[in-house]
């Protein structure tokens, strides 16, 4: 159109004959004017149809997301039946098992003390339900006293893998004592009869993990270092130095422990202070690198021991002078449990504190130390799912 336009005005000047030459140049114009205003007339129309068109794919959307979000709620609301019936169901079970006491060839991990040592040769998906474990801790199910060992603080903890016991008096020595299982402790009227085993440096605190024939415990010297030490043949198996920023206790009523160690078969866990608050870190129970880090954003103020379920850390407060012990602030490293939605446990009433809490996967239970009393918790546990659905009505 341009060159044309050009071209026509090219024309004007050059003939300079007036009137005939502007009356067309005139005409020219007004045509293309008119083909002009009927495109733009024409935009208009498709302008108005194109936005009718997005008003009702608008509509259509709305419309679908209304009825998901219906559906989603009867999704929901199915689940919470089911999960209301699961529960009946369990109870019902609860109940018939105790009208009717399990015969001897029932698998023997609920019972509070193994009948012997035997350690059962399970395979590793057998053992632990850990990776696809899905467990909260739902209340505290049974206390056992077993005995009064050593001094008032300490821990004693059972290897899950290989069933035996082991018992650190003190918080700080490098002789600890293992037993063939829980039965033998309680049996024996001191430690005389027990294994004696040396580490090559002295522990701090009580955050000890026996794991598959291996001890992991801090020691605490111008470092703090992990030491993993083979209890079978009585070997540093490796050691690393941890990269903790502040030096100082993880639960404050507990000032001996730096680092508390978990050890399962997720791997090894590390709870340690930072700041106000115990931070926690995965690493590698056999190159004892640290894969991941976390703040639990629980206080230490007031903590006295922690453990770990499935993933989900249980810190345990109390107050000085001693009270009640409980269950107070919960992390998940799945973020599906908050400490709003785990149940707020009081541990009963007893004159001590916990110096130590060793939770095992395989018996539910755990091993606490509390001022020289070697204790049993067993922990009953529910489905995490329904920690993040709304509980079913009743
Ligand atoms: C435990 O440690 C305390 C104090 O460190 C000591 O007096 C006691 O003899 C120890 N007991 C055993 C069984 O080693
Ligand atoms: C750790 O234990 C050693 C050896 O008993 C001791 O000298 C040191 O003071 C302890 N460290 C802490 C922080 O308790
Ligand atoms: C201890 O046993 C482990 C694994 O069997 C082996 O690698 C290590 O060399 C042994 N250490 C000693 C001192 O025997």
């Amino acid at each position: 159109m341009k060159t044309s336009i050009v071209f026509i005005l090219l024309t004007i000047f050059a003939h300079s004959r007036g009137q005939y030459h502007y009356q067309g140049l005139m005409n020219y114009l007004e045509n293309r004017m008119l083909a002009m205003e009927e495109r733009i007339a024409v935009w208009h129309e498709q302008n108005n149809r194109h936005s009718s068109d997005l008003k009702e794919f608008r509509q259509q959307a709305a419309d679908l997301l209304e009825k998901l979000y219906k559906e989603h709620g009867k999704l929901s609301s199915d689940m919470e039946h089911a999960g209301a019936r699961v529960d009946r169901v369990e109870r019902e079970m609860d109940y018939i098992e105790t009208k009717n006491p399990p015969r001897p060839c029932v698998k023997a991990t609920d019972k509070m003390v193994e009948q012997d040592a035997v350690v059962k040769e399970k395979n590793k998906d057998e053992f632990f339900e850990l990776s696809v474990c899905v467990n909260i801790v739902s209340s505290l199910k049974a206390m056992k006293i077993l005995k009064r060992l050593g001094s008032p603080k300490g821990s004693w903890t059972k290897d899950a893998r290989s069933a035996k016991v082991y018992v650190f008096n003190s918080t700080s020595d490098s002789t600890l004592y293992e037993f063939s299982s829980v039965r033998e402790l309680s049996a024996s009227a001191d430690v005389s009869k027990a294994r004696q085993i040396t580490v090559p440096s002295a522990w701090n605190g009580t955050g000890h993990a026996v794991y598959d024939g291996f001890l992991y415990y801090t020691s605490d010297s111008s470092e703090l270092r992990v030491i993993k030490f083979d209890l079978t043949n009585g070997s540093v198996a490796d050691s690393a130095v941890l990269p903790m920023e502040e030096r100082g206790p993880v639960y404050q009523l507990n000032p001996e422990t730096q680092v508390d160690l978990v050890a399962d078969e997720d791997g090894l866990w590390a709870l340690y202070p930072s700041g106000d608050n115990i931070n926690l870190a995965k690493m590698d129970s056999s190159t004892l690198d640290i894969e991941q880090m976390w703040d639990t954003t629980c206080p230490r103020t007031n903590a006295e021991a922690a453990f770990i379920v499935c993933g989900t850390v249980y810190v345990v407060y109390n107050t000085k002078p001693p009270s009640r012990s409980r269950i107070q602030c919960v992390f998940d490293v799945n973020d599906m449990v908050t400490s709003g939605e785990a149940p707020l446990i009081y541990f009963p009433r007893r004159f001590g504190a916990h110096s130590s809490l060793k939770y095992n996967p395989e018996e539910r239970q755990l091993y606490a130390w509390d001022d020289g009393y070697q204790i049993l918790y067993k922990l009953a546990l529910k489905k995490k799912l329904w920690a993040v659905l709304p509980p079913p009505e009743e």
